[in-house]
């Protein structure tokens, strides 16, 4: 069964247009269907054919004929999260598109796009007005619940929205999804590590000195206020994207790559993860940032030095860093491998260093040290790389599409489980506990000067 109705809760926002909508025309494009209708619902008064206009800037190559399908096909329907009425509406709404588009047999895939303290009244009102419906795995049409990250804003949160949705849908129907997780390059990590013979031997505290994993930005929170300063980059950011990559990084060999098994390894990481220290910076111009409460504490940039204390990895440190408004756009990991003996007059610096690259490049390098040329015993540091995109060509970012397309087709790994959700709020509400001083930087710049302090009190020096 190839028909779709989906139902996008949070429909005018950003997340909406930046990466769901082109995610699904990609699709829509690549499967060359017809067969569905999305309805968008949010609390704004706002025509559906503006929320596409804003959204076609992020699509590259529109096609004339498949953009007016969309427009065809796209509806929207104002609504109050936590009125049980405008549920009957949009359930009325919902069932006149599939009555008019003859869809009475598609699946319903529904997509939370709104702020996590509505998902306990949206799923609890989409079960009530008969938008979704709990049935079981091999029940077809299927629905599907699809939650945006953060899962919550703090270990208590969290389980109380997990509580609450569990009431009325089975778990199979229940997607939280951290985009990060369908990255090419992410999916690429383990299945480098655990097929190449020369890395696992090495990937230890007897080899690895520390690891850094680094996500920055170029943009600022745009119009994004009334959600991020209410979480911050550390909940924004750290607590789903980035230690999911440390818990990756970090994992002992699954059974399989796949599915569970991945996630049973990516917990057992996460369970042991300590907090040592944190630094915390806002950008200069944020308090300006439209709907940010004045005097607002919240960061927009984060440094934290974590621990995993099991056999593996004890003594090494995992440095993280992260910021909005920072000099450059990119998300990178580093393994940089403890010192050799040096036999030489002249040592080199630097050690080993693997460096993976996320994004924008996607990519893996490996810094080696070489003979420069001549004669004396000098050394240079060289880079083996391995670019993907120069071997698979650019490719535009697909996360969102492999993401949605892992839903349809019921595969759960795309979906975090729920234990890995409270582990990784474990560490933040510890990473939060303390009061921090928060220092301020210029926009565009590396982030505050006083994270130097930080440093130079833990050693740190970070790979640029
Ligand atoms: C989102 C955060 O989850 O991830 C954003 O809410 C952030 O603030 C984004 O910009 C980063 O994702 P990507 O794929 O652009 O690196």
């Amino acid at each position: 069964m190839n028909e779709y109705v989906i139902v996008i809760f949070g429909a005018s926002g950003d997340l909406v247009k930046r990466k769901l909508l082109p995610a699904l025309y990609s699709l829509i494009t690549k499967h060359d269907t017809k067969e569905f209708c999305i309805v968008g619902a949010a609390f704004d008064d706002i025509a559906a054919q503006e929320i596409l206009e804003r959204a076609k800037k992020y699509i590259p190559d529109v096609q004339d004929d498949v953009w007016q399908l969309m427009l065809e096909r796209f509806s929207y329907q104002r609504l109050d999260f936590t009125n049980r009425e405008d549920y009957d509406a949009l359930s009325a709404h919902v069932n006149q598109k599939k009555k008019a588009f003859k869809l009475m047999k598609a699946n319903t895939l529904i997509y939370f796009a709104a702020a996590a303290n509505f998902f306990c009244d949206i799923t609890r009102l989409c079960g009530e007005s008969g938008l979704a419906k709990r049935v079981s795995v091999q029940h077809l049409p299927w629905t599907r619940l699809v939650y945006e990250k953060p899962f919550g804003y703090d270990l208590n949160s969290a389980h109380k929205i997990n509580d609450c949705i569990s009431q009325f849908f089975d778990e199979d129907q229940i997607y939280r999804i951290d985009h990060y997780l369908t990255k090419e390059l992410v999916s690429n990590i383990a299945l480098v590590r655990f097929t190449n013979a020369m890395f696992e031997p090495l990937w230890n505290n007897r080899y690895i000195d520390n690891v850094q994993i680094i996500l920055s930005e170029e943009e600022s929170i745009g119009n994004r206020g009334l959600y991020y300063d209410k979480s911050g980059a550390i909940s924004d950011v750290m607590q789903n994207h980035m230690l999911e990559l440390l818990a990756i990084v970090g994992m002992e060999a699954p059974k399989q790559l796949s599915g569970n098994y991945l996630r049973d390894e990516r917990v057992k990481v996460l369970e042991h993860v300590q907090v040592i220290d944190a630094f915390v910076g806002q950008y200069d111009t944020y308090s300006h940032e439209e709907y940010v409460a004045p005097g607002s504490k919240t960061e927009t940039f984060a440094a934290a030095y974590l621990r995993i204390e099991n056999k593996r990895w004890s003594g090494v440190p995992f440095y993280l860093k992260t910021g909005k408004c920072l000099s450059k756009k990119e998300t990178i990991i580093h393994i940089k491998f403890k010192a050799v003996d040096c036999l030489l007059a002249k040592c080199p610096i630097d050690a080993n260093v693997l460096t993976i690259e996320v994004s924008p490049q996607a990519g893996f390098s490996l810094r080696l040290n070489a003979k420069k040329p001549g004669k004396a015993n000098d050394v240079i540091p060289v880079n083996m790389d391995f670019c993907h995109s120069c071997i698979f060509g650019k490719r535009e970012e697909q996360a969102y599409q492999t993401l949605l397309e892992g839903v349809i087709r019921g595969e759960q790994s795309v979906s975090v489980r729920f234990d890995e959700i409270e582990y990784a709020w474990k560490i933040i509400d510890a990473i939060k506990k303390d009061e921090r001083a928060i220092y301020s930087y210029p926009c565009g710049s590396g982030g505050p000067v006083e994270i130097e302090d930080f440093n130079k009190k833990h050693g740190i020096r970070w790979i640029s």
